[in-house]
């Protein structure tokens, strides 16, 4: 008996399968599905895998890139423009017939950080993660902070220009605008994010000068979170966020912007330890959560 995991990004989807002891079993991805197409997409994943691993899945977890309602009704995804108020946790148990639950791509990554990696024991952390948006998970007092709706953590869209950037979710300004992947190379004239990294470690001083700026945004968002939150650590994950380099970059610019440490000592900064499969593996474990 397996638990599958699917992490849906705005070009690819990708499943895990995870055996009891929490181990990674086996994994697939398909190009992400236009529109609602998703939905069968998923599911299809779902069944090839527990198929190609010769178990029975018992559950279903699936992070998408957006607003979910805690029914699982995934309100927007601004990089999935075709998704509104779509009912996905009903429709995949109506078509499975198994435990289903849909949650946020980044409290999936969070959750998994926080019950086996860089966040493991802690009760206060900040789960952020960095690709071609920013999502965040929140855990404080012990818990994840999922607010009302469930909307809470949409720290992407925090706006940090008044008037600035346009960003797809309708609003001008966003942290995500200056601190995610598509910012970063945007700020380094198409250059992508990996690349500029890959100059910073050359000592390329352009791509120096790019890096410092950028990390400087990155800071400044996570210092309107440690206002608000007061997290004990701070856990950078995503496809860009992940890297050590950058991680280097953001904790200086961090160190400048904080106030002085006698006075609020600072969180710890560190990488994601799970890789690019945070999100899947998380959402496996909130599927098998629906269960217990
Ligand atoms: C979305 C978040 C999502 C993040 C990362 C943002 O644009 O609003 O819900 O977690 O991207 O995919």
């Amino acid at each position: 008996m397996v638990a599958i995991g699917v992490d849906v990004g705005g070009t690819k989807c990708l499943a895990v399968a995870l055996g009891a002891d929490n181990r990674v079993i086996d994994s697939l991805s398909l190009p992400t599905a236009p529109g609602i197409g998703v939905v069968e997409e998923v599911a299809e994943l779902c069944t090839a895998l527990a198929l190609r691993v010769g178990e029975v899945a018992t559950s279903l977890g699936v992070g998408m890139p957006g607003t979910v309602s805690r029914d699982g009704v995934v309100y927007l995804a601004p990089h999935l423009p075709a998704l509104r108020k779509l009912p996905m946790r009903e429709q995949l148990a109506q078509q499975l017939g198994i435990h289903v639950a849909v949650d946020n791509d980044a409290t999936c990554a969070g959750i998994a950080e926080w019950e086996m990696g860089a966040a493991r024991q802690c009760n206060h952390a900040l789960i952020i993660t960095i690709g071609t948006g920013i999502g965040a998970a929140l855990i404080a007092d012990g818990k994840v902070v999922r607010g009302h709706h469930g909307f809470a953590g949409e720290s992407g869209h925090h706006i940090v220009l008044h008037g600035g950037e346009e960003c797809p979710c309708g609003r001008r300004g966003c942290w995500e605008q200056y601190a995610s992947g598509t910012a970063l190379r945007r700020m380094a004239n198409g250059v992508s994010g990996e690349e500029v990294l890959l100059r910073v470690v050359k000592e390329d001083a352009e791509a120096l000068i790019v890096l410092e700026e950028f990390a400087s945004w990155v800071a400044l968002g996570l210092l309107n979170l440690v206002n608000t939150l007061d997290p004990q650590v701070i856990v950078l994950g995503g496809g860009l966020g992940s890297s050590a380099v950058l991680r280097h970059f953001v904790a200086d610019a961090l160190s400048q912007q904080m106030p002085p440490a006698e006075l609020r000592p600072a969180p710890l900064l560190v990488t994601a330890q799970l890789g690019p499969e945070a999100g899947a593996i998380g959402a496996a474990l909130l599927g098998r959560e629906v269960i217990a």
